[in-house]
C-alpha cells in the first residue's frame, strides 16, 4: 500500500447507507425488542406480504438465507428424488452458494457455458447441458442483470423442467415479456437473498422464496419450520430455516426505499458507461427487453489484476464477483461439465467497481478517471 494515500474510496461503505436511514431503522428495531417476539412474528409476516405483493407474486415465505431459500424451493419442487442423482443446470460463471444450494436440496449441479456478452447461461448453452437425468434449471440474474426468461422458459417447456430463478442479486429488476415483469415472477419459484450487501440487504442473513405455486410455498414453509405442522412434532424431515423478527422490520423500512436506491444506482452505471474509455475494457451488456439493478458494476480486463492493483495505489478499493468459475471448484468436482471456455475466461477477467446508493458522481468521475489512466501502460 503507497504510505501517502490518505483516503480510500471502499468497494462498499455499508454505515453510509445505515446513518441515511437511521431514524427510522432504529425505532423499528426497538419496537421489536420491546414486543419479545423474535422469531416468526408480525414484522415477518407483514413482510411476507409486501415484499410477495411488490414482485408481483401472490405467495411467498421469508426462510434464513438465499442459499436456503434456494434448496428449500428445490426440495418443494417435489423433482429432486433421494439419491437419485438428479441434476440441476446452472451458470459456469457465479457465485458457489447457487451450487452448494443445489448439493444441499441432494441434486448434482450441471454446469452450463456462458454467454460472452451477457455472462449468462443461455437457451443454447442449456439445452447442450440438458440429460436424462436433467429435473431444473437455476438461471441466476448475475450483478442484476436479468437472464433471457422468455428463452429460457421456452426450453424447460420443451424438456419438462422446472426454472428456480436465483434473484438473490436482483431484487427489482424487470423482463419485457408483454408487458414489464420483476425477476422471480417468471419461474416455478425464486430464491432471493438479504445479505447485508443486496440491493435490499438486511444485519445478517435472511432469504426468500416466491412462487406462484400456493402449494409449493406451503410445502417450503413446512420444511423451513422443522418438517412441523404441529409443535414438536416432525411430519418430514426439514429444517431450521425460520424468519427473524428484527431482519424483517428492517426489510420493512428498507423496502419503500428499494426503487429509489436502483434508479440511483442506474443513474451512477450510467455515470460509468459514460466516463470509461479504457481501451479494452468490457462491460456486462444489457439486451432490449431488460431493466439493470447494478447490484455490481463489473468489467472485465485482459489484465485484471494489474488493473487492481493500480487502483488499489489510487486508494480504490475493488473485488472480483467471481474469480473461480464453478465447475473448476474443488466442492463440485463432480459435475462433469467439462471444458467451459467463456466462463473461465470471465473468472480470469472480471472485476467489480465501486458502485452504491450513496456514492456521489464525483466518487464515481474519480473511479472512472483511475481507471482511465491504466491505459497508459496497458495495451
Ligand atoms: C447469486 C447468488 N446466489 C445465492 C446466494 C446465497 O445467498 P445467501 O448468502 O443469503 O445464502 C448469493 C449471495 O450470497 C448470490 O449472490
Amino acid at each position: 500500500m503507497n504510505g501517502k494515500i490518505n483516503r480510500m474510496i471502499p468497494f462498499l461503505n455499508l454505515s453510509r447507507e445505515y446513518e441515511e436511514l437511521r431514524a427510522e431503522i432504529e425505532p423499528a428495531v426497538q419496537r421489536v425488542m420491546a414486543a419479545g417476539s423474535y422469531i416468526l412474528g408480525p414484522e415477518v409476516g407483514e413482510f411476507e406480504r409486501r415484499f410477495t405483493q411488490y414482485c408481483g407474486v401472490p405467495f411467498g415465505v421469508f426462510v434464513a438465507s438465499g442459499t436456503d431459500a434456494l434448496m428449500i424451493s428445490l426440495q418443494a419442487s417435489g423433482v429432486i428424488r433421494p439419491g437419485a442423482e438428479d441434476e440441476v443446470i446452472t451458470a459456469a460463471h457465479g457465485s458457489p452458494y447457487t451450487a452448494l444450494g443445489i448439493v444441499r436440496a441432494g441434486a448434482r449441479p450441471v454446469f452450463a457455458e456462458v454467454d460472452s456478452r451477457t455472462w449468462h447461461l443461455t437457451p443454447e448453452t442449456i439445452e447442450r447441458a440438458i440429460t436424462p437425468r436433467t429435473k431444473a434449471i437455476i438461471p441466476v440474474h448475475l450483478y442484476g442483470l436479468p437472464c433471457d426468461m422468455n428463452g429460457i422458459m421456452n426450453i424447460a417447456r420443451q424438456h419438462g423442467l422446472d426454472v428456480i430463478e436465483d434473484a438473490c442479486q436482483a431484487h427489482g429488476a424487470k423482463f419485457q415479456d408483454g408487458g414489464w415483469k420483476r425477476v422471480g415472477s417468471f419461474g416455478r419459484a425464486a430464491a432471493f437473498s438479504f445479505y447485508p450487501t443486496k440491493n435490499l440487504g438486511c444485519f445478517g442473513d435472511a432469504g426468500f422464496i416466491l412462487s406462484t405455486d400456493g402449494d409449493l410455498i406451503e410445502r417450503a414453509r413446512l420444511l423451513a419450520r422443522g418438517g412441523q405442522r404441529i409443535r414438536d412434532l416432525a411430519a418430514v424431515p426439514g429444517f431450521n430455516s425460520r424468519g427473524d423478527e428484527i431482519q424483517a422490520a428492517i426489510l420493512n423500512c428498507k423496502l419503500s426505499h428499494l426503487d429509489e436506491w436502483n434508479e440511483r444506482r442506474r443513474a451512477l452505471a450510467a455515470v460509468y458507461k459514460r466516463l470509461l474509455r479504457l481501451p479494452n475494457l468490457r462491460r456486462q451488456e444489457t439486451p432490449e427487453g431488460r431493466e439493470h439493478t447494478y447490484h455490481l458494476f463489473v468489467v472485465r480486463h485482459k489484465l485484471r489484476n494489474q488493473l487492481r492493483v493500480h487502483l488499489h495505489e489510487k486508494g480504490i478499493e475493488t473485488m472480483t464477483h467471481y474469480p473461480v468459475a464453478l465447475h473448476r471448484q474443488p466442492a463440485f468436482a463432480g459435475s462433469g461439465s467439462g471444458n467451459l471456455p467463456e466462463a473461465e475466461r470471465a473468472a480470469d477477467e472480471v472485476m467489480s467497481l465501486p458502485l452504491q446508493p450513496s456514492m456521489t458522481e464525483a466518487e464515481v468521475e474519480e473511479v472512472a478517471n483511475a481507471v482511465n489512466e491504466f491505459s497508459s501502460f496497458a495495451s
